[in-house]
């Protein structure tokens, strides 16, 4: 996947230049059409459109803040102007407000990344991230990731990016899980668990295996309070590892090692070094898992488009030095650490890439 080059006239790259320019607030701008309940109002008013006392009659809002919002949106296309001057829903307009993806993206960048992303470029040279201060000071913390802070994020915020993280790996999971039970497994370690989610379903799926789940103790408490209430306490266990630690030790011999949307929280570096811990604890039968989401294995622009600006976030939010990995990256990585790809399996859920990897000894 590569983006498209456009061949335009000077007007038009001026014009797209503008685009960027004003970029932040014409997001600020449509969030508040939908999150006001302007969308709404033009929804629901039939194909003549609505007019804009209307609007403010439904919407209980003036008509200069109704008029304002309408004005940007009819600018980029969310919204659209009729004859006879009502205002309707554009196609564009119709994603913003029905769109799950749309709807957890917007979020995402509102809640998470939005106000931390004014300092992207200093987090650019100290390869820190250095908007987690928005955070850090709104909850009196001197946390150095954002997965430190997640459990104790306010509530919004952490709906926001539980949201974003489990709208992408929920679609992919079913897909992935025929794939790992291809064979009988016996154990697995979920490495990076989260709160637990694909630990469970997998123990939904196949009633014999037995999983660690391992991810920061905060993290963990969440986890194993999860599989608590799935009733799977006695065949998922938990194990709390932070995976920068120069020394750590995986739970050896283990039929799977899975990394789900993990390794993007890492630079190439640190990479290396989980994987290369990983593959010590690996027994000739062991397989290990990479399910990452890879803009350069996409089939549609838009997805690429959408993978390439979460980097940013990583960048300043989530650890300075970690990124959404182009495929290229991530086989060096792996093939760094002396693990070697037997099989990737492209387009499961929405946009994931499963990485089969074992010891490269193996091949020889
Ligand atoms: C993006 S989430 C992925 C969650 C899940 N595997 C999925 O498929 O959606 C990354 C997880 O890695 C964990 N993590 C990040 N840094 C870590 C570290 N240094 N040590 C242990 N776990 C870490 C986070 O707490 C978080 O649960």
């Amino acid at each position: 996947m590569t983006f498209e080059k456009k061949n335009l006239s000077a007007y038009e790259a001026m014009y797209e230049a503008q685009k960027i320019a004003y970029a932040p607030i014409i997001f600020q701008a449509v969030r508040t059409l939908r999150d006001l309940g302007i969308f709404t109002a033009l929804q629901n008013s039939g194909p003549e459109g609505i007019s804009i006392e209307a609007i403010c009659e439904s919407t209980n809002l003036s008509r200069y803040g109704v008029e304002t919002l309408l004005e940007t949106g009819l600018s980029c296309g969310a919204v659209e102007l009729t004859e006879n001057g009502s205002w309707k829903l554009s196609k564009v307009g119709y994603f913003l407000q029905n769109d799950p993806m749309t709807r957890v993206n917007m979020d995402y960048n509102h809640y998470v990344c939005y106000q931390g992303l004014y300092d992207l470029d200093k987090s650019i040279r100290s390869a820190k991230p250095e908007g987690l201060k928005v955070f850090n000071k709104l909850c009196d913390a001197d946390w150095e990731t954002i997965y430190q802070a997640l459990p104790y994020l306010p509530e919004q915020i952490k709906t926001a990016w539980y949201d974003f993280d489990h709208y992408y790996s929920d679609s992919a999971y079913p897909a992935a899980l025929p794939i790992l039970f291809r064979n009988e497994i016996g154990t697995m370690v979920d490495i990076g668990t989260n709160i637990g989610k694909f630990a469970i379903l997998t123990a939904d799926y196949n009633d014999d295996v037995k999983i660690t789940m391992i991810d920061l103790p905060d993290q963990l408490e969440n986890a194993i309070s999860n599989v608590a209430r799935a009733g799977y306490s006695d065949r998922i266990t938990a194990l709390s590892m932070d995976l920068l630690d120069p020394e750590i030790e995986f739970p050896p011999a283990q039929g799977i090692y899975w990394l789900s949307q993990f390794l993007s929280c890492f630079g190439h570096k640190e990479i290396v070094h989980i994987l290369k811990h990983a593959k010590a604890a690996m027994s000739t039968t062991s397989k290990l898992y990479i399910m990452e989401t890879c803009w350069d294995r996409q089939q549609h622009e838009a997805a690429a488009y959408s993978l390439v600006n979460t980097s940013p976030y990583f960048t300043c939010m989530a650890s300075g030095n970690s990124k959404m990995y182009h495929s290229d990256e991530l086989l060096e990585c792996i093939s760094e650490a002396g693990l070697e790809v037997v099989n990737i399996h492209d387009n499961l859920g929405i946009c994931h890439s499963l990485f089969e990897c074992q010891s490269a000894q193996l091949q020889s």
